[in-house]
């Protein structure tokens, strides 16, 4: 079985996803790891990762796998890896920005699309519905507003024991929101047949819940 959880950053899909999946025993793939990645790996070089003519020669020397243990994911990234790295802010911006370029898009399609093929996925990302998994049983577009988004993202960084300002959050949040829906290439965007889901006035517990309510009634379909 296929989930799809699509939505803007700080919307809660990862932590929502990875316990849902958890509960019933799906695979958690957490696609926007992959983007980061090869965001991390342009920094690296010293190349800017909106500059597509710069990015698209690294690719060729990228070689990246999402590995499984105990049920979490791993990304590695030339056989090292890279999941604690690529959760900095700078690291959310450069994904960002790599992801506005096809090819990179492309790049990652097999990755991805493979896993499903062999698990029972809950795989979240912003084309999931749209592009990797059209054919996903469920589709969900989740959202929240973007003040409780970037509430919660401070919070997730503090429990990694990263400090940041609410104010420069909520200024990346919107920034990458504007970059992820208005670029050409899979831009976020909700299915046609994506159920709608704000959860702004839902506590987490709630927000899990009822994820995986509908998860339950659409194996049953
Ligand atoms: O989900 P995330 O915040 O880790 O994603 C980082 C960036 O990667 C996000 O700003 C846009 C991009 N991304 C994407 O374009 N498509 C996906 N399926 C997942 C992430």
């Amino acid at each position: 079985m296929k989930v799809a959880i699509d939505g803007p950053a700080g919307a809660g899909k990862s932590v929502v996803a990875r316990a849902a999946a958890k509960a019933l025993g799906f695979i958690y793939v957490d696609t926007g790891a992959l983007y980061r990645a090869i965001g991390l790996y342009a920094l690296r070089k010293g190349v800017n990762p909106g500059d597509a003519e710069a990015v698209l020669p690294l690719l060729s020397e990228i070689k990246e796998e999402l590995r499984f243990v105990d049920g979490e994911q791993r990304v590695i990234l030339n056989e090292e890896d890279v999941s604690d790295v690529i959760r900095t802010e700078e690291v959310s911006a450069a994904a960002s920005a790599v992801s506005a370029i096809p090819q990179v898009r492309a790049f990652l399609y097999h990755t991805q699309r493979d896993i499903a093929e062999k698990n029972d996925v809950i795989m979240d990302g912003r084309d999931i519905g749209t592009a990797i998994l059209p054919d996903a049983e469920l589709k969900i577009f989740m959202t929240a507003a973007p003040e409780a988004r970037a509430l919660r993202r401070v919070r997730q960084l503090a429990e990694r024991g990263i400090q940041a300002k609410y104010e420069d959050v909520f200024a990346e949040i919107q920034k990458r929101d504007a970059n992820d829906s208005s670029r050409a290439a899979a831009p976020l965007m909700q299915a046609s047949d994506a159920v709608l889901f704000d959860n702004t006035e839902m506590t987490l517990e709630e927000n899990i819940e009822k994820v995986k309510k509908m998860i339950q009634e659409a194996k049953c379909r």
